[in-house]
């Protein structure tokens, strides 16, 4: 009885339907009411709109959409949450932290609410999407005006026309019909970096991870689509393309037409221009040989590989429902090696998965040393309800998983260093960010690698590829000269 229990309070997972395109009617629907919004936003002297975001790259790449249906509909854009008469928060929900965070700054806009009763508040992204947490917002946020799940995205003009013109709150969180939407307006915060959806959701149902649940399935974008996009981002100046889904390696897979991911990243380097590609996240069951193939025999793909291992134990990983094991994940990273030495490779790691005893947590400590990463992202197991893993027992103390997780930084910093020693007298090409929010007096920028580059600089080359001759070594950073600018 009480094992039935435990599986009813599991979310249940949503039917496999296949992905459809939005429909050119559907797509005419919300450029319709992008006008409606737009003449009704005329009586307003320069309405502002404000976008906060939590979480990973993918809500960055959903506010930036956020923010350009929002341009369209006739809201200049600010920063300052203050001058805002509309102010969207876009959530995460993959950790406890996250959501609190956003809880707790969506509860600070009561006061602006107050002071401008016209203020529309709309929250959206995974955390609305969870279970109960659409009515808690209803209940308990009641200046909040609208919600709207990450699936319901492409809608957002037709749901700020209604609480415009219905004068009614509109809470739309639930997953819908697994739709890929072409043609959503953009509004891109870097003139040189771009982030470009590949593919959106997730099948994998790791076990601790409610990204499933509130993101709904995979679907992918068709390669045309994709391809005009990047060409279209190349022809605008933009020098970096980072290509964006949860688990990029299964791009395509219900199209069943012949183009993997492999096939799509070969396809983005026929366009030409001087850009890298980035993409992320890969996951190690279906990061493929000819992937690796395809990386190194293409200049324009950064040698760069985040592979998320989140633990060394085999133990750990079968309960994760990971579906690879240590070896499988080590001899990926060895032909990786085998075909590009000069390879970065990053991952994520959770602590303190529940069951997670001194043995698997010691087979984590290994692999990270076998393996050698360049960077790490380390985090303490959040416990997810409605997540296979909030039911497990055996749930690990904080006081345990804040020494091992302590121990695991310490182990890694040092390793970040010894990978990164071997640059000092380097040259190396780096596309500049701009100045360092961490050290004002550099100028900073990634190479390929990632790795962060710290040199004295001017603003004329933000946006610019610039060769680094490196002098210095740390765990963080290199520093070195500009030697050539191009
Ligand atoms: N607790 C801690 N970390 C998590 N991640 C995903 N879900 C959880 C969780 N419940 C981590 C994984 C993933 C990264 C984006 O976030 O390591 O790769
Ligand atoms: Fe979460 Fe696993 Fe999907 Fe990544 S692959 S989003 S960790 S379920």
């Amino acid at each position: 009885m009480r094992r039935k229990e435990m599986k009813m309070a599991i979310m249940k997972r949503p039917d496999k339907a296949p992905p459809r395109m939005a429909t050119p009617e559907e797509i005419e629907a919300q450029r319709i009411y992008t006008e409606r919004v737009r003449t009704a936003l005329a009586s307003l002297d320069a309405p502002k709109a404000c976008v906060v975001t939590y979480g990973c790259q993918q809500n960055e790449a959903d506010s930036e959409r956020i923010a350009g249906m929002l341009r369209e509909m006739g809201y200049a854009y600010t920063s300052e949450t203050a001058e805002a008469d509309i102010i969207i928060v876009n959530t995460c929900a993959v950790r406890d932290h996250a959501e609190q965070k956003a809880l707790s700054i969506t509860g600070g806009y009561k006061h602006l609410k107050n002071k401008k009763p016209s203020l529309i508040i709309g929250v959206c992204g995974c955390m609305v999407s969870k279970a109960d947490m659409s009515d808690r917002i209803k209940r308990s946020y009641p200046y909040i005006d609208m919600v709207f799940g990450t699936e319901m995205l492409w809608r957002l003009p037709e749901i700020l026309y209604r609480v415009m013109s219905e004068d009614k709150r509109m809470f739309f969180p639930n997953l819908g019909e697994p739709i890929v939407a072409e043609g959503v307006p953009v509004l891109r915060e870097s003139g040189y970096k771009a982030w470009v959806s590949i593919m959106y959701g997730c099948n994998n149902f790791c076990t601790y991870c409610i990204v499933p649940y509130v993101r709904g399935r995979e679907r992918s974008r068709r390669p045309e689509d994709i391809i005009e996009e990047v060409r279209g981002l190349v022809r605008d100046g933009y020098r970096e393309i980072t290509l964006l889904g949860q688990n990029v390696n299964s791009y395509g897979k219900e199209f069943g037409n012949g183009c993997d991911f492999a096939d799509l990243l070969a396809r983005i380097c026929e366009i030409e221009g001087d850009f890298l590609v980035r993409f992320m996240t890969s996951h190690p069951k279906d990061a493929s040989k000819k992937l690796i193939d395809t990386m190194a025999a293409n200049a324009k793909i950064a040698k760069h590989f985040h592979l998320p291992v989140q633990s060394g134990s085999d133990r750990i990983l079968r309960e994760m429902n990971r579906h690879y094991d240590r070896e499988a994940y080590l001899s990926l990273i060895r032909y990786m090696r085998e075909k590009m030495p000069e390879i970065c490779i990053s991952t994520d790691i959770i602590v303190g998965f529940p069951g997670e005893r001194d043995e698997d947590f010691e087979d984590t400590l290994s692999i990270v040393k076998e393996v050698g990463y360049d960077m790490m992202y380390s985090f303490i197991y959040s416990k997810r309800t409605g997540t296979p893993a909030a039911e497990m027992p055996d749930q690990i103390p904080e006081k345990i998983t804040g020494e091992r997780f302590a121990r695991l930084i310490e182990t890694q910093n040092a390793i970040s260093l010894t990978r990164n020693l071997p640059y000092e007298g380097r040259d190396v090409r780096v596309l500049v960010d701009g100045r360092s929010k961490n050290n004002p007096d550099k100028f900073s920028g990634r190479t390929e690698g990632n790795k962060i580059v710290l040199f004295d600089g001017d603003d004329s080359m933000t946006g610019r590829f610039v060769t680094v001759h490196i002098s210095e070594a740390q765990t963080f950073a290199l520093k070195g000269e500009v030697i050539t600018e191009k």
